[in-house]
């Protein structure tokens, strides 16, 4: 072991185990009979694929622990922000903004509706998109024209917003939204990360026009694969479901299609698995609040490092726990994640900023500073919530 801080975090993660310690993972599933039994229910029932109580009930259990009327489920969080783009009417080849730092998904379900990215800078709080960077960006290259919001360099339609709530702590939406107004963008929140984070008692995702939820198996409750749409607007619920379901007409047995969809309904398997673990949510939210106050604690007094733990919101998941190297150690986080990852714990850095990878280079964007730094001071943490 090489450096002070890979050490340490090392022999944090020994103390939580009581023992010399095997692979920690840096966000693994939990389980338990519930699981089991469900499935066990849809394989004796063949109740297998996009049919079956078990979807309708995952809806149903999604929507009640956000404090809205639907939601719609999705083969995962991918498709349900490809889905969000083409429920809202988001035209082709029109520009979506979206920040320089998100999970690759975000940017290529933008490409996969036929739109183009345009990368925005983030805030050093929340590592959201920075309102006021944005509003400046905006005001610098936005037309109104009778044909809607223009980007004057490009000639483009800008015609949406995806905001990302990063490692579930609610970005500065309500300044976002604002701004989104004024320019006259939709707002998809992408709230992949967030299942379980309140602020104020609103579930993140509620607040643009649409939200959607990851369920992949390195969420805080997984189905296998699998992604969720929310809102308050039934309505846009409504076509969303319609969309994801080949957008087939109601009927005994005719096969008849209004509109060309997507088969992106989640699967009675799936949400077999999603039923069983939001059962449990409220379980996974005490243990990961638990762990995130003891890592916090942890690192209060190490120097060079600080926890990442932003104000913005009240309830916080704590999906995924994350330390910010200051200054003297930035040289090091290579050293400290080889490290880590040597003696088997999972530490990973935050995604490299889309902007500077190849397929995303040529797109529009600003001027991107603070994403840029904070992908060289980043490091994820292993945060399951079995570990305390
Ligand atoms: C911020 C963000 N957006 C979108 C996604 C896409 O979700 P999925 O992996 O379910 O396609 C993820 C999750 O992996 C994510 O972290």
């Amino acid at each position: 072991m090489e450096h002070p801080l890979s050490k340490y975090i090392c022999q944090i993660y020994s103390e939580i185990l009581g023992k010399q310690h095997e692979f920690v993972p840096l966000h693994e599933p939990v389980f338990t009979d519930k699981e089991h039994e469900y499935l066990k229910d849809c394989i004796n029932t063949t109740f297998v694929s996009s049919v079956g109580k078990y979807v309708d009930l995952f809806e149903k259990k999604i929507a009640e622990y956000c404090g809205i009327e639907n939601s719609v489920v999705v083969v995962n969080g991918t498709c349900a922000i490809n889905l969000a783009i083409k429920a809202l009417n988001l035209p082709e080849s029109s520009e979506i903004i979206l920040p320089a730092i998100t999970f690759v998904g975000t940017a290529s379900a933008i490409v996969q509706s036929g739109c183009i990215p345009n990368f925005v800078d983030i805030e050093n709080e929340t590592f959201g998109i920075d309102p006021k960077k944005l509003d400046e960006y905006l005001s610098e290259i936005v037309a109104f024209t009778p044909e809607g919001t223009i980007n004057k360099n490009t000639k483009n339609k800008i015609s949406g917003i995806i905001p990302v709530h990063i490692f579930g702590y609610q970005c500065k939406i309500d300044e976002i939204l604002i701004i989104a107004k004024k320019y006259k963008l939709k707002v998809i929140e992408d709230s992949a990360e967030a299942m379980g984070s309140k602020n104020n008692d609103i579930h993140l995702g509620l607040k643009g026009d649409l939200g959607i939820i990851s369920f992949n198996g390195n969420k805080i409750i997984t189905s296998g694969n699998g992604g969720a749409l929310i809102s308050k607007n039934n309505d846009l619920l409504k076509k969303a479901k319609h969309l994801s379901t080949t957008a087939k007409l109601n009927h005994p047995w005719k096969y008849q299609h209004d509109e060309i969809g997507f088969n992106y309904r989640l699967s009675n398997l799936s949400s077999a698995v999603g039923c069983a673990q939001i059962e449990k949510l409220s379980f996974f939210l005490e243990k990961k609040q638990k762990l995130a106050l003891f890592l916090q604690n942890k690192f209060k007094n190490f120097k060079g490092v600080k926890f990442h733990h932003p104000k913005t919101t009240s309830s916080p998941n704590n999906w995924l726990n994350a330390i910010l190297l200051e200054d003297n150690f930035i040289k090091d986080l290579d050293l400290i994640l080889d490290d880590c990852n040597k003696n088997n714990i999972m530490a990973r850095p935050i995604w490299e900023p889309l902007h500077k990878l190849k397929p995303y280079k040529s797109f529009p964007k600003s001027n991107i500073k603070e994403a840029v730094l904070l992908s060289k001071r980043l490091i994820n943490i292993p945060s399951s919530a079995n570990l305390l």
